[in-house]
């Protein structure tokens, strides 16, 4: 079995046809016959509500009829149904609270153990079907501290809205990375449908978050405080002190590994063992010169500070026992996986396993990752970031197709990405694409944003991949790909941006290209989709610059990671 990855599609697309195993868990198709019916039932509800809305509208300045929530939401019928046991009026954050708490119920229901199901999948089904579990996972724990958080105030208004925003996005970008996974494996069936119901939860959660939040629209750095909760102050002061500079003698080293035996251990997973579960206390990893061939991963509760000796001597490069016919999920072919929040990595190459077609080199799901000086050395679908908030700069990272991919805020800042070759010989595969962006919902505040940074052909390859590149393909229904201030080679295609299949996506994505440069810039002869842009008003780019979008004053200052928080040229 070989994998395509870019003929997959979107689950939206997916879900008549892979209906293979429905038979097999009966509750999970039950579901989704349940939503359908809601709709059904909750349309006549909504209309005889309907004539009421105008009569409410002066309620309080923070009570809003439930009718005036749910009409926000994509699918008015099922919000209705779901907080009308809230009330007819409530505090908005009332109902927020009431739609996080249903998607929690719903998404519990999913996780719970199925040992029925379990005992009928094949391997590669119940490998992914573990991955899912742990993706669905980490949407469970950040919707419980949601829903704690929720409890806590009273007002909306009082929340970190950008936080509150994010972490609702993610628990969306989880689940849908789940069901992306099942789908590349022919698998829908094993988890998709049951996972439809939360999906649409959170939708109708983000929804009215984001339409009653007044967002502020400057950049004021809030909560300064908490800055110095992620590193002490002692470590703070020498990471400091050590900005810009890129040997590592001076750290604060707790931990060092090195394969001469010269450090405290000889490989990084055994470090990491050693590392304090320890939200509070960072764990300081040098990882001494040396190729790594392992997989490592980052776990969930650690904090992880990582450095090596630069890109090209530190290497992680993913395990060589694993048999590369076998086909695994892209979860467990990830060289370095990240899990624990607050990653900071410095001066460290990350190889994507060789021959595992569609292998990350680097996978990515947790919240402030930072990464600086990296090489990413990948094929097909190099760096994964799944979700959360991610920021790259002065990185290499390498590829031919969906070198980015997933469903997360990241900017990527003065870096080099570099096209390689496609190994295909069926001429329509040969094309090439960066970004593989998968927003799924039009509320969720995920995009990939390319700022100040170079995108070329390898130089042994220019020739072959002259105009082979799309900066971009409609992956999702809302995929969103900024590329601003940054130069583009020939390799980039005339039209700049392909379709991923039919039509879809193109009129909803958001593709922008600003202030660019270089032989592939010209936009000319771009596609005329509603979906693409040229701009050249700099007040519409200032919220994709990177203290905008990412909130990086909030929680990259000081942390040793040199960062353009605004644009790049000054005018
Ligand atoms: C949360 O959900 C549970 C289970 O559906 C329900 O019993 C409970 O009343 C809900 N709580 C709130 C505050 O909505
Ligand atoms: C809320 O939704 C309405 C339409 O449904 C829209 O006009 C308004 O701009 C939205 N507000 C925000 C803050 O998104
Ligand atoms: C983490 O470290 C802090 C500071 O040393 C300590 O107060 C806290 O109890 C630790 N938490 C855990 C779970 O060990
Ligand atoms: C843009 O990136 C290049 C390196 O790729 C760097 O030399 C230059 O200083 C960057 N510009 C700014 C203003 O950061
Ligand atoms: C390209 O793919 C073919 C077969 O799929 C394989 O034999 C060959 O080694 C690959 N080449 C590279 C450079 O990966
Ligand atoms: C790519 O093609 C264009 C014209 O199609 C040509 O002007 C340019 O020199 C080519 N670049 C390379 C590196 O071959």
């Amino acid at each position: 079995m070989t994998l395509n990855y870019q003929r997959f599609g979107s689950y939206h697309n997916k879900m008549d046809s892979d209906n293979y195993s429905k038979e097999k868990e009966g509750m999970v198709l039950n579901i989704a016959i349940m939503v359908v019916s809601m709709i059904a039932i909750a349309m006549v509800t909504v209309s005889v509500v309907a004539h009421i809305d105008g009569s409410k509208q002066d309620a309080g300045k923070n009570v809003k009829t439930l009718l005036s929530v749910c009409t926000k939401t994509e699918e008015p019928e099922i919000c209705f149904r779901v907080l009308k046991h809230v009330g007819e009026t409530a505090t908005v954050l009332n109902y927020v609270k009431a739609a996080i708490n249903a998607t929690l119920t719903e998404l519990l229901f999913v996780i719970r153990p199925k040992p029925r199901l379990e005992r009928s999948l094949t391997l590669l089904q119940q490998e992914s079907y573990k991955d899912c579990l742990e993706l669905l996972s980490l949407g469970k724990e950040e919707l419980e501290s949601l829903y704690l958080m929720a409890n806590f105030y009273v007002d909306l208004s009082e929340l970190n809205l950008d936080d509150l925003l994010n972490s609702l996005s993610a628990v969306i970008s989880y689940q849908h990375a789940c069901t992306d996974e099942l789908i590349r494996i022919n698998s829908y069936g094993v988890l998709g449908y049951s996972l439809q119901v939360p999906i649409l939860l959170t939708r109708i959660a983000l929804a009215i978050v984001d339409n009653f939040s007044e967002r502020p629209n400057s950049r004021e750095p809030r909560r300064l405080e908490e800055f110095a909760r992620w590193f002490s102050e002692r470590e703070r002061k020498m990471i400091e002190s050590n900005q810009g500079d890129n040997g590592g003698e001076q750290w604060p080293i707790n931990v060092v590994v090195a394969q001469d035996g010269s450090g405290h251990f000889s490989t990084i997973a055994d470090s990491l063992n050693a590392c304090p579960k320890n939200k509070t206390i960072a764990c300081v990893i040098y990882v001494k010169r040396g190729k790594y061939e392992e997989r490592v991963v980052i776990p969930k509760g650690v904090k992880v500070f990582m450095y090596g000796d630069g890109p090209a001597h530190t290497i992680v490069s993913g395990t060589n026992t694993r048999d590369p016919r076998i086909v695994t999920t892209s979860f467990r072919a990830a060289t370095f996986v990240v899990m624990g929040k607050g990653f900071i990595c410095k001066d460290m190459g990350f190889t994507a396993p060789a021959d595992i077609t569609g292998a990350p080199a680097l996978l990515v799901l947790s919240d402030h990752a930072a990464f600086f000086n990296c090489k990413i050395d990948g094929n097909e679908g190099t760096l994964y970031a799944v979700a959360q908030r991610q920021f790259y700069r002065d990185c290499e990272i390498l590829g031919s197709v969906d070198i980015i991919k997933g469903d997360s805020a990241t900017v990527i800042q003065n870096s080099q990405i570099i096209l390689k070759p496609r190994n295909s010989s069926d001429l329509v595969l040969r094309r090439n694409v960066m970004s593989a962006q998968s927003r799924l919902d039009k509320y969720q505040t995920t995009g990939l944003v390319i700022q100040n940074c170079t995108i070329t052909a390898q130089k042994e390859s220019m020739n072959t991949l002259n105009a082979t590149t799309y900066l971009g393909s409609p992956y999702s229904e809302y995929s969103r790909t900024i590329i601003m201030e940054s130069f583009l080679g020939d390799v980039i295609h005339p039209k700049g941006w392909c379709k991923w299949s039919d039509n879809y996506g193109i009129e909803t994505a958001t593709f922008w290209e600003f202030d660019n440069r270089g032989p592939g810039a010209r936009t000319d002869k771009r596609v005329k989709w509603n979906g693409y842009s040229t701009i050249f008003e700099r007040n519409q780019m200032v919220s994709y610059t990177v203290g905008r979008f990412l909130q990086a004053d909030q929680w990259l200052l000081n942390r040793g990671i040199p960062y353009e928080s605004g644009f790049v040229v000054l005018k």
